[in-house]
């Protein structure tokens, strides 16, 4: 039985969440190609150049915030469902989180796309950071607030379902998809109270006249605080699948359970109080928090270390259950031509890259070299552009079949899919850093850096171009195929043999009774990170607000 006719009503919502996250994720990344021919100036005749902040606008929210959130929402209900194996407790109330995000989206993104027309008062060419002192028109963040309230009642169906579990499963350990679900959520709502306080107490009453100014600083502060934890919020569901589906999907088993469970509550503790690190060059943060926050991130690196062993370790287990030999050689036995396979495995290779680059963001010192160039957005496009986008796309090749009932269409489409993005974003992202390393900025429509010549480097600033026009064009070329596969499966007829889809996971080879009991004591872990957020952001703030919440300036601590 497919998950579908097990789950009627829960698979119609996680279809529908994944469909608007591809509909938003096949808008934005036809702008990211416009964007890519604009910046390189190989093609300009989309959009004028002053234009060009309604389209990054626009591309930054409907793929950083709307694609990758309603991903999660359709994957956790998923997840939630099937692990606990019981539906969400009320669809109503399923369809009003899910409406309230939409609705929320759709206001957002009218707003922005106002920015075309110059006859309507509507525009936000805010950026997806969207911080004072640039200003929205306040429908932006009417928009924003309906769409984040929608995500924290979105979680509360996933916990309202654990909770009934419980109450029929005392002793039980949380299911380990889950555990991953619930933590992920703590995490969110603890840091996007942030981001809620900026646009409900500042920004949203000063774009309306009610305030006359605010505080730059203080509202960057509070963006960040959100800033940072929101790449886990995208990067943990694309784990989530790494962890539970790919094993599967390599023909193995998890490597171990108590692992998985320790990564998750890392995250939960370490994600937010590293949000300073966005912020090494702003005045009025004194060093030394600066420093709290750079060693907190580079601890936050062994999650993601740990990640990459113990999902590698989970393919090579598959690998061998499938005859591969040899240190390397059983490489050659996974499935590479299983779209939702490949996908996931490219997605995690390239997640390395993104790590290495991260790395070199993260330091206190080398920061000031790549900060604002064209390296940062090569780094995210190997992190949320492909870690999360293209597992989130691989997951969608394994999930329509059993969210619909039927067939995957264009299966040959799907195979070479994963492969395309893989080589549009090794020529992009690679050109993106390089660039970066030769200081072109980014968020500029003409980049006036042709007569540069970077030294060091085969061939120069035009070679970069290139190969960074090519590259998002072949990205856009691999979204057509995705999309066409992903629709086109989603509304073709239902055989009239109904598939047989199983969405089992086998059990991990080391399993939860490994795993120490107090890992599933929530409440301690929320408690110990709201401490460590205490530590890393109770002075700094409390300096910004001493003075006034809405005066600029920081008195010293
Ligand atoms: C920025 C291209 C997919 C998230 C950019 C920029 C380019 C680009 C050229 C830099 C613009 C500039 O700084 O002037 C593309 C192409 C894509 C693609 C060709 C695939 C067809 C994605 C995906 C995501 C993403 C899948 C996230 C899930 C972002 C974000 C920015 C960005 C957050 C920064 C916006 C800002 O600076 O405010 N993209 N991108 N992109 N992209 Fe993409
Ligand atoms: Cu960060």
């Amino acid at each position: 039985m497919a998950y579908v006719d097990d789950f009627p009503t829960d698979a119609r919502i996680v279809r529908w969440n994944m469909g608007v996250a591809f509909l938003a994720l096949g808008i934005g990344g036809l702008l990211g190609m416009v964007q890519a021919l604009h910046r390189t100036g190989y093609f300009r005749g989309f959009v004028s150049s002053t234009d060009y902040y309604t389209v990054l606008t626009t591309h930054g929210v409907l793929l950083a915030l709307v694609f990758t959130t309603f991903a999660l929402c359709g994957l956790f209900t998923w997840g939630v469902t099937r692990s606990l194996d019981r539906p969400l407790p009320n669809p109503t109330f399923s369809m009003a989180w899910f409406g309230l995000m939409l609705l929320g989206s759709l206001v957002t993104a009218v707003t922005i796309l106002g920015g075309f027309v110059e006859s309507i008062p509507l525009s936000a060419d805010v950026l997806y950071t969207f911080y004072a002192p640039m200003q929205a028109h306040p429908a932006f963040y009417v928009g924003l607030v309906l769409f984040i309230v929608g995500s924290w009642l979105a979680g509360v169906d996933w916990f309202r379902t654990y909770w009934q579990w419980r109450a029929d499963n005392p002793d039980e350990r949380i299911p380990l998809q889950t555990f991953m679900v619930l933590t992920t959520m703590l995490m969110w709502y603890i840091s996007s109270a942030g981001v809620a306080i900026e646009v409900i107490f500042f920004l949203l009453p000063w774009s309306l006249g009610l305030i006359q100014q605010v505080d730059p600083l203080l509202t960057r502060t509070l963006f960040w605080y959100f800033g940072h934890p929101v790449v886990y919020f995208w990067l943990m569901p694309a784990y989530f699948i790494w962890y539970t589906v790919l094993p599967k999907l390599s023909g193995g088993r998890l490597f171990s359970d108590p692992l998985a469970r320790v990564v998750f509550v890392l995250f939960l503790l370490l994600s937010t109080p590293v949000g300073f690190h966005h912020q090494y060059v702003d005045p009025g943060i004194p060093e030394g928090f600066k420093f709290i926050a750079m060693t907190n991130t580079m601890f936050l690196l062994l999650p993601s270390l740990l990640t990459a062993f113990t999902v590698v370790a989970s393919m090579e287990h598959g690998a061998r259950q499938r005859g591969g030999e040899g240190r390397l050689g059983w490489l050659r036995k996974l499935p590479w031509d299983e779209p939702a396979f490949a996908g996931c495995a490219l997605a995690g290779l390239m997640f390395a890259a993104g790590g290495f680059s991260g790395m070199i963001n993260a330091g206190m010192n080398i920061n000031y070299l790549i900060h604002n160039t064209l390296w940062v957005p090569g780094h995210f496009h190997l992190t949320v552009g492909t870690a999360s986008a293209l597992t989130f796309m691989a997951a969608g090749y394994w999930l329509f079949p059993q969210i619909t009932g039927k067939r995957l269409r264009f299966k040959s489409l799907a195979t070479i899919q994963p492969y395309l993005w893989f080589v549009g974003m090794t020529l992009m992202s690679n050109a993106m850093h390089r660039a970066g390393l030769a200081s072109v900025p980014r968020r500029t429509a003409e980049p006036q850096y042709d007569a540069v010549s970077f030294e060091g480097v085969v061939g120069g600033i035009s070679e970069m171009r290139l190969q960074i026009a090519i590259g998002g064009t072949l990205l856009f070329l691999a979204l057509v195929l995705f999309l066409i596969v992903i629709f086109g499966t989603w509304f073709s007829g239902r055989s009239a043999d109904p598939i047989q889809v199983s969405s089992a996971i086998p059990a991990p080879l080391s399993g939860p009774e490994h795993s120490p009991k107090i890992l599933d004591n929530l409440k301690l872990w929320t408690a110990v990170a709201i401490l460590l957020i205490v530590l890393a952001y109770g002075l700094p703030l409390w300096a910004m607000a001493s003075d006034g919440l809405l005066a600029p300036g920081t008195p010293p601590i």
